[in-house]
């Protein structure tokens, strides 16, 4: 048994889809949750830049005497994982071997779909993960990055996220998918107008339910699962601007959180 809490980390808000599954799927533990409000978007920056801003949050996380860290970034998983895993001497589980697990697991015709930011994209982490366990199955990859500040919007199922998921999916037109990995913090919020859209047929992945199920068995095999001795009290800090975190919060954890601190990330 380990009471220390979990480091969550994103480049923003999106990570919270996360949490949510955290929370769903452990609801006795503390989260620990950093959202780098002030450098979002890391889709479309270097894996340099992105390892560099992970590294400095984990830094940060370590000072929350955590017991391990999820990193909820699909962007941070896909350029950085490798790296903070030799560099930090603590359990630390990305999302997109859970994600590219259940994919392949999930594939009958062995076509599946990726989408992502462009960095997650061009980082191909998703295509070898999969190919890793299965070489024959063939990926198609492509970057939907107006789905990011759709999703911050609130604008998960109107006419414009309909119009914008037409426009991104018809390039799978022809390439016979039946998975399609939602390879984004966000996109699961966008689930509904995304299913529509490429059709019943295509079973949609989420990651960040697959991380949550694997940090489940991290925790367990260690023994480090906490006990329900009190309540859970979860911490949740940004690199700036606190009010929008806040408002997404309550939409994706479906309640209010206590209040967010600002934390000047640049000194970690
Ligand atoms: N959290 C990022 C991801 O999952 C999306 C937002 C960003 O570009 O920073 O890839």
């Amino acid at each position: 048994m380990d009471s220390r809490p979990i480091g969550v980390f994103d480049s923003g808000v999106g990570g919270l889809t996360v949490v949510q599954e955290i929370m769903n799927q452990l609801p006795n533990e503390e989260i620990v949750y950093f959202g780098d409000t002030a450098r979002v978007p890391y889709g479309s920056k270097s894996k340099e830049t992105v390892t560099k801003y992970s590294k400095q949050i984990i830094r940060f996380l370590l000072t929350k005497n955590i017991k391990a860290i999820v990193i909820a970034c699909n962007t941070a998983s896909s350029n950085s994982l490798e790296e903070v895993k030799r560099t930090f001497d603590i359990p630390i589980i990305g999302v997109v071997k859970p994600g590219a697990v259940m994919a392949y697991k999930t594939t009958k015709n062995n076509r599946i779909g990726i989408i992502g930011t462009e960095a997650t994209i061009r980082s191909e982490s998703y295509s070898k993960e999969i190919k890793k366990h299965n070489e024959n199955i063939k990926t198609f990859s492509f970057a939907c990055p107006l789905f990011v500040p759709l999703a911050e919007e609130g604008w998960t199922n109107n006419e414009i996220s309909y119009l914008v998921s037409k426009k991104y999916l018809e390039q799978f037109t022809d390439k016979e998918i039946d998975t399609l990995v939602l390879g984004c913090t966000h996109y699961p919020l966008l689930k509904e107008v995304i299913q529509d859209v490429i059709g019943d047929n295509v079973k949609l992945i989420n990651p960040a339910l697959e991380a949550a199920k694997d940090l489940k068995e991290l925790l367990t095999s260690i023994n480090a699962l906490r006990q329900n001795e009190r309540v859970p009290k979860h911490s949740f800090y940004v690199s700036d601007n606190t009010t929008k975190f806040e408002q997404i919060a309550a939409i994706a954890l479906k309640k209010s959180i206590p209040p967010v601190k600002i934390i000047d990330i640049e000194q970690f």
